[in-house]
């Protein structure tokens, strides 16, 4: 590391190039990994500059508003708050979306659920298509963007995590092609008249036990909302009950799609093999190898 010249507190300025060596230093010394990158992002963030415009203007001097701003970002940051709520933004299939604290961050690996829908709709179909416990709406939203002639709904327990989830679909120009239901898993979907009528039901839902409440990052334990992200005492009990209600609206040969945690591929199967009406098509692995997405299709005619 280099040596930092502290930011001069008395006249209440500091070039780009301090802000970011003492904003590196301070998330550094909290234990942040890449606190050197996160200080470029930040600083980034708050002057609105281009990338390279942090490794070229070092000498520029910060307004006090500016500095103030750098310095309570990096202090939000140093408590641990992940930089997309900071940011108040994640990317998710190549598109942008708004996240708060009220709904989970997406994660990468949930871009497959989106790949394995678009593999079973072609773009040229008219379908219907059930994202369950939406949260942002990435996966309602992504699908959406890619098939522009499925109908979609979308549910949530969460008033606000619908919300947020509305917001995304209009920033997105999918607002008026998703129904936003409010509601207990499929519960929601009581009186839609959809029994039978839906090709895929796809679902992110909550999947960590509560024993592994504590283990998780602090970023997580300590900012991401805990009824996104605890399921119960085994982790797969909102899988099961989806399993369970899934069956009467999917048509003959629909699909549930379901992100897993690692470690859950073999209870999951077993819940299928106990429920009629299933026949297991895949199991699907993400990028560092773990068990990531099951995918169980509706038998019958
Ligand atoms: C793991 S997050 C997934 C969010 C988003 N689909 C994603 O992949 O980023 C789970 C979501 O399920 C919602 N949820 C939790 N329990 C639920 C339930 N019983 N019925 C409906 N939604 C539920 C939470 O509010 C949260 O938004």
């Amino acid at each position: 590391m280099d040596a930092v010249a502290p930011i001069p507190q008395s006249a209440g300025q500091a070039t780009l190039g301090e802000a970011i060596a003492e904003s590196r230093r301070l998330l550094d010394q909290a234990g942040i990994e890449s606190a050197e990158q996160e200080a470029l992002w930040i600083v980034q963030h708050v002057l609105r500059l281009p990338a390279h415009h942090v490794v070229t203007d070092r000498d520029r001097l910060l307004a006090s508003t500016e500095l103030a701003d750098v310095k309570g970002l990096v202090q939000r940051r140093v408590r641990r708050e992940p930089l997309q709520y900071i940011f108040g933004m994640q990317e998710f299939c190549g598109l942008e979306f708004h996240v708060n604290p009220a709904v989970l961050i997406p994660r990468p690996e949930t871009e497959l659920l989106v790949e394995y829908v678009a593999q079973r709709i072609s773009a040229e179909q008219s379908t219907t298509i059930v994202d369950v416990c939406t949260g942002s709406g990435c996966i309602a939203v992504a699908i959406a963007r890619q098939r522009p002639r499925a109908r979609l709904i979308a549910t949530d327990l969460s008033s606000r995590s619908l919300d947020v989830a509305r917001q995304n679909a209009i920033r997105h120009s999918v607002g008026e092609r998703i129904i936003w239901l409010e509601g207990n898993l499929l519960g929601a979907l009581a009186g839609q008249k959809l029994e039978g009528q839906v090709d895929v039901i796809v679902s992110n839902p909550p999947y960590i036990a509560e024993a592994d409440w504590a283990t998780l990052q602090p970023e997580v334990r300590l900012f991401e909302p805990r009824g996104a992200l605890i399921a119960g005492p085994q982790g797969t009990e909102l899988h099961e009950r989806l399993l369970q209600e899934a069956c009467r609206y999917l048509s003959p040969g629909g699909a549930l799609i379901l992100e897993i945690g690692a470690g859950q591929a073999r209870a999951i199967r077993q819940i299928v093999e106990q429920i009629s009406g299933y026949r297991f098509h895949r199991l699907v692995y993400d990028e560092a190898g773990l068990e990531r997405v099951v995918i169980v299709e509706r038998v019958g005619t």
